[in-house]
Formats: C-alpha cells, sequence, structure tokens
C-alpha cells in the first residue's frame, strides 16, 4: 500500500501512520465529506484540490476568457490569486472552507452549473495543470513534513496519489455508481435551495467522469498502490472509519 523511494521519501508520523492521505476518485463520489471527516479524526489539514480548477473556471467565465483558448486560460492560471481560509463564525452556512479569488468569496457560486459544465475543460489545460498542481504539491509537502500547523494532509482530487503527492502513506481511490453519485449530488443541491433534474445530474457527471478520465495529461485513474474503496452500499461514517482503520493500521 506504501510507495517508498529515494527521490519521494514516505512521510509519516513519530507513530508511522501516513501523514500525507491522497483520495482521487470521479465526481460526487464523496472525496470531500469523506475527506473532511476523516482530516477532522485525525486533526489534519484538510484541502480540496477541485476547488481550484472550479475558481479559475469560475474567473474565467467572470471575466470573458473563453475555456477553449489555451493560452489565455494558462495566463490566467498562472496569476489568480486564490485563498482558502476556514470559516468565520458568521460564515455558518455549511461551508467547509471560504474560497476566495481576488479577495472575492466565490465558496459557491464555484458550484453553479455553468462551472461544473466547463471545469473539466479547464482542467484538461496542462498549463492549467501544471500552475494548479505546483501549488498542491508545496502544500501537500509542508504539511506531510509535519513542520506546518498540523501534523498533516487529506488531500482530494482526480490526480493526487498519481502525480501531485506519489510520495503519500496512504492513497484512497473512492468509487460509486454513476446512478448513486447522482442521487447524492441532487440531495447536496436539493439541500441548498436549487431545483435541479435527476438526469440533469446523472448526465452531466457522466460526461465530466469521462473528459477527467480520457484526458491525454494527468486523467483520473487508481494509483497502483491505491486502496480502492467502492462507496454505493456505505454510510457516511462507515467510509470514514474504514479510512481511519487504514491509517491505523499503517502504522501499526
Ligand atoms: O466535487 P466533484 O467531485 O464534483 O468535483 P471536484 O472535485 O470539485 O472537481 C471539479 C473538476 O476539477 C473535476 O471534474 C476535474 O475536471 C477537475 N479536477 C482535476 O482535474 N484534478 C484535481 N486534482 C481536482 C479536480
Amino acid at each position: 500500500m506504501r510507495t517508498q523511494t529515494a527521490e519521494f521519501p514516505d512521510p509519516s508520523s513519530s507513530a508511522g501512520e501516513p501523514t500525507i492521505i491522497t483520495i482521487d476518485g470521479p465526481a460526487a463520489s464523496g472525496k470531500s465529506t469523506i475527506g473532511h471527516a476523516v482530516a477532522d479524526a485525525l486533526n489534519y489539514l484538510f484541502f480540496d484540490t477541485g476547488v481550484m480548477y472550479r475558481a479559475v473556471t469560475r474567473a474565467a467565465l467572470d471575466r470573458g476568457v473563453n475555456v477553449h483558448d489555451a493560452d489565455a486560460l494558462a495566463r490566467l492560471a498562472e496569476t489568480i490569486d486564490i485563498d482558502i481560509a476556514p470559516p468565520t463564525p458568521d460564515q455558518d452556512d455549511g461551508r467547509q472552507s471560504t474560497i476566495l479569488v481576488a479577495g472575492e468569496d466565490v465558496t459557491w457560486s464555484i458550484r453553479a452549473p455553468e462551472v461544473d459544465q466547463n471545469v473539466s475543460i479547464v482542467a484538461a489545460n496542462p498549463r492549467v495543470r501544471q500552475a494548479l498542481s505546483a501549488k498542491q504539491r508545496t502544500i501537500g509537502q509542508r504539511y506531510g513534513s509535519g513542520q506546518a500547523e498540523k501534523p498533516g494532509i487529506v488531500m482530494v482530487g482526480r490526480d493526487i496519489g498519481t502525480v501531485v503527492l506519489p510520495e503519500a502513506g496512504l492513497k484512497i481511490y473512492m468509487d460509486a455508481s454513476a446512478e448513486e453519485r447522482a442521487r447524492r449530488r441532487l440531495l447536496d443541491l436539493e439541500a441548498r435551495g436549487k431545483a435541479v433534474d435527476y438526469q440533469q445530474v446523472l448526465a452531466d457527471i457522466i460526461a465530466r467522469d469521462r473528459m477527467d478520465s480520457e484526458r491525454d495529461h494527468s486523467p483520473l485513474r487508481p494509483a497502483g498502490d491505491a486502496v480502492i474503496i467502492d462507496t454505493s452500499h456505505m454510510t457516511p461514517a462507515e467510509v470514514v472509519a474504514a479510512v481511519v482503520d487504514l491509517v491505523r493500521q499503517a502504522g501499526s
């Protein structure tokens, strides 16, 4: 399960538990819910890398940058100011973190349908990926070294175990049937007061998965040493317990 090479030493805590945990998987497979809860249980930092691709997409749509214009999009990703902050007590609206682009709160606007429909085009751009994954790697290494404010990091996305942090001590690939993932996303959207159609949500998820899996650069796929968890018939509490168990086992 663990990767150890001279180039990428496997960071682990003094108890031998992995300090870098990666969770990759398709859209709405539960990565953020589970990643956040696992990070809470371990007192690790939770970092959802999808918000960075979403933030670039939001900015492109707002600033009139054509998502098919590879150079303009790359320049945007290379210069954009994205910040992620813990929610303040008055931001009690269900957010896991506050996402800021040039100081503007985009926490909810990055979840809009037009972002869902364009984000995989943005994420297929190799220069966008290079710019964002370099930042993700820096953060991952800082927390993984145990020298940051938290003793470790849970980072979620599509290519974290394969490309961004291949030295991670525990890699999870989280999956569920497309129908179950669409059902969960529908419940999320309804909870936020959005009227949406199940068939449309399912079609968007399938289209995004296809683009994410078939792109040339860092496609979505499990790392060779990832533990695959199919969450279709599991409750969130069961999945969290399974991941925390894997962390403890890796340390024993
Ligand atoms: O929450 P959900 O699973 O719907 O998506 P997300 O994790 O917020 O990611 C949004 C999109 O960003 C994905 O569909 C990918 O196109 C892209 N992404 C990526 O390419 N690599 C990552 N490490 C994270 C996200």
